[in-house]
């Protein structure tokens, strides 16, 4: 990884780090769900769903404030969609961040709520949160986005395609939409809302949107090889599940290799589609390198 990727991967994290509990600690709720919230939206992670948002805007040549409330919305979703993702009637996961997963502290009821409780204020950042100088007009068409990104035709959708795939044999393009729906969807959510909020122009969003698909696929690609070849210390989740649940991923149809090979096409055609941008390169890049090669 470069230094200059490092920085802003390091900056960034540590912007969103500190955003995110504020948002939690200011509600007028009970402690234990609270604290429930807390627990998982703290346990860290690599952020790459926010950082992404303040990426396009920083690519953009903008000033990336706005960036971080709508950077919040979407990792509150994510976290929530793992804590949900480890349940036992999931993929009954008991590590998640290097820490014992939600519903092992706080049991199974909580966890869910928990994970209901930052679904729902996630909007509110966009509605609330967000600067006044972003008009409400350009707000309604990112919690639109989000919907479409985390509900039944994104991330929810996909992960019941997902379980429905446990065991049986699905075809490439199947597996494919699979991955698209429970990983692609909400990564695409935070590249087009970077997008939006930069006032790219229109032909670029849908370029930029064109390019989250292959990020998005790659990305969950490179999470099904680390659920085989990755080291349990850096992932911070069990290697193995994968294939304890049968579950169909990238390496199971195509092999090891042939999920590389796979990984690598949706790159490429990643890095060609940022060519074509008016924006600043170089960064994009270099995160279509880390989403490709990350260890974790
Ligand atoms: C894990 O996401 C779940 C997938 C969609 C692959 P991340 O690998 O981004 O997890 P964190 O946020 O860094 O913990
Ligand atoms: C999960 O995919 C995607 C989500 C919507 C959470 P996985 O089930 O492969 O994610 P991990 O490996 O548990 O993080
Ligand atoms: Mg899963
Ligand atoms: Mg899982
Ligand atoms: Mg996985």
């Amino acid at each position: 990884m470069t230094n200059r990727l490092d920085e802003f991967l390091n900056t960034r994290k540590a912007l969103i780090e500190q955003r995110l509990p504020l948002y939690i600690q200011k509600l007028q709720a009970p402690s234990t769900l609270k604290q429930s919230m807390l627990y998982s939206l703290e346990a860290g992670g690599k952020r790459l769903r926010p950082i992404l948002v303040l990426a396009l805007l920083h690519a953009y040549g903008k000033k990336e404030e706005d960036g971080i409330p709508v950077g919040c919305a979407v990792e509150m979703i994510h976290t929530y969609s793992l804590i949900h993702d480890d349940l036992p009637c999931m993929d009954d996961d008991d590590l998640r961040r290097g820490k014992p997963t939600n519903h092992k502290i706080y049991g199974e009821a909580t966890a869910v709520l928990a994970g209901d409780a930052l679904l729902t204020e996630s909007f509110k950042m966009i509605t609330t949160h967000v600067s006044a100088e972003v008009p409400a007009e350009k707000r309604l068409r990112l919690v639109n986005e989000l919907i479409s990104a985390a509900g039944a035709e994104g991330m929810v959708g996909g992960q019941i395609l997902d379980m429905e795939a446990e065991s049986k044999p699905v075809s490439l393009q199947e597996l494919q939409s699979i991955h698209e729906g429970k990983t692609a969807k909400l990564l695409s959510f935070s590249v087009i809302a970077g997008a939006i909020l930069a006032d790219a122009p229109e032909e670029e969003i849908e370029k930029l949107r064109e390019f989250s698909h292959h990020i998005g696929i790659g990305f969950q690609i490179r999470d099904d090889i680390l659920d085989l070849e990755g080291s349990e210390d850096k992932i911070g989740k069990r290697i193995g599940s994968d294939t304890s649940n049968g579950k169909s991923t990238y390496p199971s149809l195509l092999s090891l290799e042939g999920a590389k090979q796979k990984l690598d096409e949706h790159i490429k055609k990643a890095k060609q589609l940022i060519s074509e941008l008016s924006l600043e390169q170089d960064l994009l890049y270099e995160l279509c390198d880390m989403i490709a090669d990350r260890d974790h």
